[in-house]
């Protein structure tokens, strides 16, 4: 019977799903009912000096019909006061002490520091975590994403917080910045416990075409955004294994963006997360997704034969290379399954457009054909078609030895000779 604990950089769970911070993630009763539904832990929505909020302020992305596959907010941290946020954290740590409470801090000065996180563990915090991520209102005022994109005021005000705090502190990362190395290593410095990410990308989701106003729209004026949800989720899942394969970095991970299912959560365990945070998805469907996401992750253990979460984590990492080290003489070519396919053509529009012209259409079937010795391989055709398993990728013998670029550059090797170059 696989065992779904965990624990990240001291934080122990009961399962690896927490939710992030966000509105699911705002008050004593809302966090009460995400255990009750079966949530691991629970990142509480970020405290610090009270906001006001605009209205509106989310928007959905429409992807090719799917409501709300991309997301957006310009919403700030609380706008509660403290004092209801700390003694709802003691309510809710009192009825459930098995279940992390993770408190998400953002404030300014090393004395505000000292005394939030005070004030948070006295409240029962089993680890904090500091929103360094935020890309919109937080950072114009010096903090969140303003704080993160600076690799040495991460460091300092990292080393304050683990200096004041007596539970783990988690350093939340924001995904604004072109290498997400620096800032791994920089908490590392500051001495967190481990990191989480991401936070939300910076964004302008779309745009009001009648009225010439950006979205969401707040009166006549609008501002960026920070995007989530399921668009986000592999841009995240590279930023997580950056980290998770930096041999200098090698503190735990809490895996964040775009996660909807177990699916989603194995794939950010796989790539070195020890838990995975889900906000957008929650605030669609409710916590009530959790359930799945156990049993779906529990069947993957099992039928995988994996006992404990910690045998996954960073286990696709191995296979996370750079372009250089890939077999250039491996070879696939598209087959199609002529008993399943139903004629609809979309690969030969597909290949003949945006590929190399070597499906073609045929007289005396509505099966089209794949010319093998002009096919490249790029999947373009399996991607389109409609017909799980109709068009197979199917590992080519060519005769020639594995050889990587970089054994070709500086070793010598053979190439195998270029398809659709003509
Ligand atoms: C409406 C909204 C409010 C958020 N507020 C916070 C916040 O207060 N603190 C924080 O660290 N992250 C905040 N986030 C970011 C999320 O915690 C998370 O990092 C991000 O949404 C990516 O995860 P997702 O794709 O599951 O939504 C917020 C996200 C949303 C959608
Ligand atoms: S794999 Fe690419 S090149 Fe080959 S048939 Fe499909 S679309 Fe065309
Ligand atoms: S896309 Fe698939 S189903 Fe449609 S013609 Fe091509 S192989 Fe057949």
């Amino acid at each position: 019977m696989p065992d779904l604990s965990t624990n990240t950089g001291g934080i122990q769970s009961p399962n690896p799903f927490w939710l992030a911070s966000a509105p699911p993630a705002n008050s004593g009763r809302q966090i009460q009912r995400a255990f009750e539904a079966g949530w691991g832990g629970a990142v509480w929505k970020t405290l610090g000096v009270p906001i006001q909020n605009v209205s509106s302020r989310f928007a959905g992305h429409t992807i090719r019909g799917v409501q709300a596959a991309g997301f957006t907010n310009i919403e700030l941290i609380t706008d509660r006061p403290l004092e209801t946020n700390l003694r709802e954290i003691a309510e809710t740590k009192r009825l459930f002490p098995k279940n992390p409470i993770i408190v998400s801090l953002m404030v300014e000065t090393e004395a505000e520091w000292r005394e939030i996180i005070k004030k948070s563990i006295d409240a029962g915090a089993d680890g904090l975590e500091l929103n360094f991520g935020c890309p919109h209102g937080m950072c114009e005022r010096g903090m969140g994403s303003a704080v993160g994109q600076e690799p040495a005021v991460n460091e300092r005000i990292t080393g304050w917080a683990v200096k004041y705090s007596t539970v783990p502190v988690l350093v939340k990362l924001t995904p604004n910045v072109g290498n997400i190395v620096p800032h791994g290593l920089a908490a590392r410095r500051g001495g967190a416990h481990g990191v989480s990410l991401i936070n939300t990308i910076k964004s302008i989701i779309g745009v009001d075409i009648d009225r010439f106003i950006p979205l969401p729209r707040v009166g006549n004026l609008s501002t960026n955004g920070g995007y989530c949800g399921s668009a986000v989720k592999p841009i995240a899942l590279h930023m997580v294994a950056a980290l998770a394969r930096e041999k200098e970095f090698g503190l735990p991970i809490s895996g964040i963006g775009g996660i909807s299912n177990w699916r989603d959560a194995v794939e950010f365990i796989l790539l070195g997360s020890s838990t995975v945070q889900v906000a957008t998805e929650v605030m669609l469907r409710g916590y009530n997704i959790v359930e799945d996401m156990k049993d779906g992750l529990h069947e993957y253990m099992r039928t995988h034969g994996f006992d404990r979460i910690d045998q996954m984590v960073g286990k696709a990492i191995p296979a996370y290379s750079d372009w250089g080290h890939l077999d250039m003489n491996y070879e696939t070519v598209a087959k199609i399954d002529a008993d399943k396919c139903i004629g609809c053509q979309l690969c030969v529009a597909a290949c003949h457009d945006g590929a190399h012209q070597c499906i073609h259409p045929q007289q005396d079937t509505r099966v089209p054909h794949v010319d093998e010795a002009e096919c490249v391989g790029c999947n373009l055709c399996q991607i389109v078609c409609p017909v799980p398993n109709c068009i197979t990728m199917t590992p080519v013998d060519n005769g020639h030895s594995p050889a990587s670029w970089n054994e070709f550059l500086h070793e010598g090797k053979t190439l195998r000779p270029k398809k659709g170059a003509h």
